[in-house]
């Protein structure tokens, strides 16, 4: 199937490494001119210069996604540095920060620090937000656009030690399918894709890590039960298994998909 995002200009926020590397690689791979957005100026970068090398078109825009001011700046420049405004977003950027900082397990609801839901809400909610409200009034002018949010299962069923990262998903579905009643009437789609555990690069440790096996991870081997088609293929999903259902979502192909929330991951929700 041709996808032919020939023509878009195609924003993906975090980027510079995991799911939203994948998704900027498939992306210009399909054409489109990618804004390589970033917290960290270097992986955006090195993303644009992977692009490059394969013969496509990025362009690196280091910027705090939580801020609203460097958001506005960020989409602004994009379109003077393309010419045109940005048509395609992908709300990528958000995960779960005490993980990240402090490694190992999260913690339950009542003993995690309020200052932690703050750094959730704001990237997972907020950032995307501050996105959609940038982009939007280019794509209601040019009559045309594609949002498209990366949440997670937690969102949709529930997970353990992740309330706060489960709600602000879960709040990201519902903004997504009210903006796409908003919307529809300026052709413009906005859906979710949910994932379950990917693994890639940017993880160093534990179950999720590309280094990990059933032999060296017990984690790893009871993950792999949880998903109908990780049993079958014996891995976690990783990022090209997402940066395509993105891609189609971002095409012409998907014009009559929106206010949905589709599933990537294996089967681990089926609802
Ligand atoms: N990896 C998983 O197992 C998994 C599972 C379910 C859902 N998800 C979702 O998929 C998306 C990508 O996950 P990932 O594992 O690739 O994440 P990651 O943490 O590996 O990469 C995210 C990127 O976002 C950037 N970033 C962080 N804060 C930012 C900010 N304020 N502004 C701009 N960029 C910022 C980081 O620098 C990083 O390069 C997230 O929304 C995450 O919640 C991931």
């Amino acid at each position: 199937m041709k996808l032919g995002l020939n023509g878009q200009i195609a924003l993906v926020t975090g980027g510079g490494q995991g799911v939203g590397r994948q998704i900027c690689l498939e992306l210009a791979a399909e054409g489109a001119r990618v804004v390589v957005n970033d917290l960290f100026a270097e992986r955006a970068h090195a993303v644009v210069a992977e692009i490059a090398a394969a013969g496509g078109q990025a362009w690196a825009a280091p910027a705090d996604i939580t801020r609203q001011e460097e958001v506005a700046a960020m989409v602004e420049q994009a379109a003077q540095h393309f010419g045109g405004p940005v048509t395609v977003l992908v709300n990528n950027a958000g995960i779960i920060p005490e993980r990240r900082e402090k490694g190992g397990r999260t913690p339950a609801f009542v003993d995690m620090p309020v200052a932690d839901w703050a750094k959730i809400v704001n990237l997972n909610v907020y950032g995307t937000l501050h996105c959609c409200h940038a982009v939007l009034p280019g794509m209601v002018q040019s009559r045309h656009g594609r949002i498209i949010n990366i949440i997670s299962e937690a969102g949709r069923i529930g997970e353990a030690n992740m309330a706060v990262y489960s709600g602000a998903k879960a709040a990201i579905a519902g903004f997504a399918k009210a903006l796409a009643r908003e919307h529809g009437r300026h052709a413009i789609t906005v859906n979710s894709v949910a994932l379950g555990a990917v693994s890639h690069e940017g993880i160093k440790d534990g179950p999720l890590s590309i280094h990990a096996t059933v032999e060296n991870n017990e984690l790893l081997g009871k993950m792999l039960n949880a998903y109908p088609i990780s049993k079958g293929v014996g891995r976690l999903s990783r990022p090209d298994d997402v940066s395509g259902v993105v891609a189609f979502l971002a095409s012409e192909r998907a014009l009559f998909i929106t206010g949905q929330t589709l599933g990537a991951s294996g089967g681990f929700a089926m609802v």
